[in-house]
């Protein structure tokens, strides 16, 4: 069973990769590289034992898309990753942003529609409820206008899916992620941010481990416990796992409707704070760290309500804060060696 993994070599996608390898999938991965390195191809390898094929193209090209799908008919199901996904960026180039992450999402359900293959995972983001005012955040909570080009994107292609769905046979799991954090076991593979890193954790292990002198900790002043923002954290792998029996259930045709939403998350809300004090208990170290003003654009606090996605998946993300944060740190110092 072919399955198609788009940005099968960045963060995501390669964990995602290996897991769907270990529950027998055959995997092609296509990635223009352009956030990630082939070697990805060379380490997942190293961790399952398969080689994934791999071609390296860019999805907006719209013939070499095309051209792929007929070479490629008798795929099962796609699960579509490749995207840019840093917030700023997305505020200083929008364009680049809307013509990235739509005209590859309209390719490739161009390329479903024409070879008739009909299963789509979409990798969608928490970020389309904004500040949401309840909490925890279930998947029927309210779509609010997006705070950036990015979060636009997840919000124009999930409505890109749903129109496509009525006029065509497509099956589509879209699933929100709430932040993904961490690293496979085996230190193989992990996140690999270009440059300075704008999220927290790979900002943390670049810290502890020298690369940045100091993080800053983006204001103090919300109105939560300790005064820091709130996240639900979700390890890569649980989020990989999440995927897999996603693509098992279309593949099975257990889907309830032709369009099904899941939030990814653990349910739990972490603080900046309590997500520095992990990181200190799991690596011995004392993080350098300051309070500065808060981040443009930041929201207070946001967990999930993940109740839906463990009943109807059968899915629950297993690993805690510690865990997450002791495996990030071990890839951090795995990738300096
Ligand atoms: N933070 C810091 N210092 C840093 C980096 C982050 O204090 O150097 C704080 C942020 O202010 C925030 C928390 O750590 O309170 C988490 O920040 P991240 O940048 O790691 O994650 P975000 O919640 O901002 O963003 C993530 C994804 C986005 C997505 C968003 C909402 O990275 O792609 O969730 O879904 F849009």
């Amino acid at each position: 069973m072919k399955i198609l993994v788009t940005g099968g070599t960045g963060y995501i996608g390669s964990h995602t990769v290996v897991e769907l390898q270990n529950k027998g999938y055959e995997v092609i991965i296509v990635d223009n590289l352009s956030n990630s390195s082939a070697d990805i191809v060379d380490n997942i390898q190293e961790i399952s034992g398969i080689r994934p094929l791999f071609e390296e193209f860019n999805l907006i090209n719209r013939e070499k898309t095309a051209d792929f799908f007929k070479r490629h008919n008798d795929i099962m199901g796609i699960i579509h990753f490749a995207a840019f996904k840093a917030v700023g960026e997305s505020v200083q180039h929008p364009l680049m942003y809307y013509r990235n992450n739509l005209d590859s999402l309209v390719n490739i359900l161009q390329g479903m529609i024409d070879n008739g293959i009909p299963n789509i995972v979409f990798s969608s983001s928490c970020t389309v409820y904004g500040q949401p005012d309840e909490l925890p955040v279930s998947e029927n909570a309210p779509i609010k206008k997006a705070e950036s080009p990015y979060g636009n994107t997840k919000q124009i292609s999930e409505e890109i899916l749903s129109d496509t769905a009525k006029t065509s046979d497509l099956n589509v799991i879209a699933l929100r992620y709430f932040n993904p954090i961490g690293a496979h076991e085996s230190a193989i593979i992990g996140e690999l941010p270009l440059g300075v890193p704008n999220n927290l954790v790979p900002f943390i292990t670049q810290t502890a481990i020298g690369i940045r002198e100091q993080l800053s900790v983006f204001g103090n002043d919300y109105d939560t416990p300790d005064g820091t923002a709130i996240r639900d954290y979700i390890h890569v792998v649980d989020l990989a796992k999440a995927h897999v029996i996603a693509v098992d259930r279309m593949i099975e045709k257990n889907m309830n409707k032709q369009i099904e939403i899941f939030n990814l998350g653990t349910g739990n809300g972490y603080s900046v704070l309590e997500v520095i004090k992990s990181f200190e208990k799991v690596s011995g170290q004392k993080l350098n760290y300051k309070i500065v003003a808060r981040r443009e654009g930041d929201i207070t606090q946001v967990w999930a309500d993940p109740e839906f996605s463990n009943k109807e998946l059968g899915w629950k993300a297993e690993k805690g804060i510690d865990e997450m944060t002791l495996s990030a740190w071990k890839w951090e110092q795995a990738l300096r060696k």
